[in-house]
């Protein structure tokens, strides 16, 4: 199914209206105001969209979060179906402490064209090329150090590779460290982490490490229009997580997924800034009015952009 045109400004405005609602609470160390802000906003927003919407990434499940849960159907119930995903506030932390790299965004594909995430771990990784040989998440750190350095006709100290900063990602630094790989460590935002390596500008040849699987399937969508490769496998800490993911329909639980199986066909990408980051820069108010920026992406048109706009608050 080919995404009319028309949804892009559609959504394009959902993003940039959540951000704006977050931006309010920016530094004001609220991250559950904050979030609800930007949760509101979205809701609302897309609940004026012609479409029928089913939100299959969201604030969690019905029994978690009373707005934006999996299974919420919203637009007009006039259009089409659409699966949405959306991580209204990501960088929660960045958002109360006014740091760099708060987003709103949110991903649109046609009817059961995205993976339903259950609300686990992810252990990922990307760089950018669509061939499939080059890296993979079965492969040791080195070997995928070796072979991306290969492809890209660099050394491995020319390589910089993107990564949460986490205890449990003592081992890869370790291993990246002795390769002499240049690192960037994130401290949270792995959408954004994940995204780094789509354009030269942002200097980041592999992104790799676990973090929230939502947040997987969406740097996914963006991926797959810059034709990118991706892969994800969901992590499981208790039998009750395990059990959820069997309900939403996940039978192999060790499975690696690669991006066309969490994504296919059209779809449409908004990630806003809330506060400026590697990414896009924040949301700037001048008067009546706020200036934002965007990363879109449609695959089937091609749009992968950044959009600034001006618009009335
Ligand atoms: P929130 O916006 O929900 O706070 O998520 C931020 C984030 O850094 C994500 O980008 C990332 O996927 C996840 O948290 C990592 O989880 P953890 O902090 O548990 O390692």
């Amino acid at each position: 199914m080919i995404l009319d045109k028309k949804l892009e400004d559609l959504f394009l405005n959902v993003s940039c209206r959540a951000a704006l609602s977050s931006f309010y609470y920016v530094g004001k160390k609220d991250k559950v105001s904050a979030d609800k802000a930007a949760v509101d906003s979205m809701r609302s927003e897309l609940n004026k969209i012609n479409m029928k919407g089913n939100i299959v990434i969201g604030e969690g499940e019905l029994d978690e979060a009373p707005m934006l849960y999996i299974g919420e159907k919203l637009g007009t119930n006039n259009g089409p179906n659409l699966d949405i995903a959306v991580d209204p506030l990501e960088g929660t932390n960045f958002a109360a402490n006014n740091l760099p790299g708060a987003l709103s965004v949110i991903a649109v594909a046609g009817k059961s064209n995205l993976l339903n995430a259950p609300e686990t771990y992810m252990n990922k990784i990307s760089v950018n090329t669509s061939d499939v040989n080059v890296v993979d998440l079965d492969f040791t750190v080195k070997k995928n150090i070796f072979n991306l350095a290969e492809f890209k006709n660099k050394q491995p100290n020319q390589l910089t590779a993107c990564i949460l900063d986490r205890p449990r990602h003592k081992e890869i630094i370790e291993e990246l460290n002795k390769l002499k790989v240049n690192i960037k460590l994130i401290s949270d935002g792995d959408v954004s982490g994940a995204l780094l390596v789509t354009e030269e500008k942002y200097g980041v040849d592999i992104f790799l490490g676990i973090g929230g699987g939502p947040e997987g399937v969406l740097a996914a969508s963006a991926l797959d229009a810059f034709s990118c490769k991706f892969q994800g496998r969901f992590l499981f800490k208790t039998q009750s997580d395990k059990e959820r993911a069997k309900n939403m329909g996940i039978e192999n639980l060790e499975k690696k997924y690669e991006l066309n199986e969490i994504i296919s066909g059209d779809s449409i990408f908004c990630a806003t800034g809330i506060t400026s980051g590697d990414l896009v820069d924040g949301i700037n108010i001048k008067g009546d009015e706020f200036i934002s920026e965007t990363l879109i992406t449609h695959k089937s048109t091609g749009l992968k952009k950044i959009i600034k706009i001006k618009q009335k608050i």
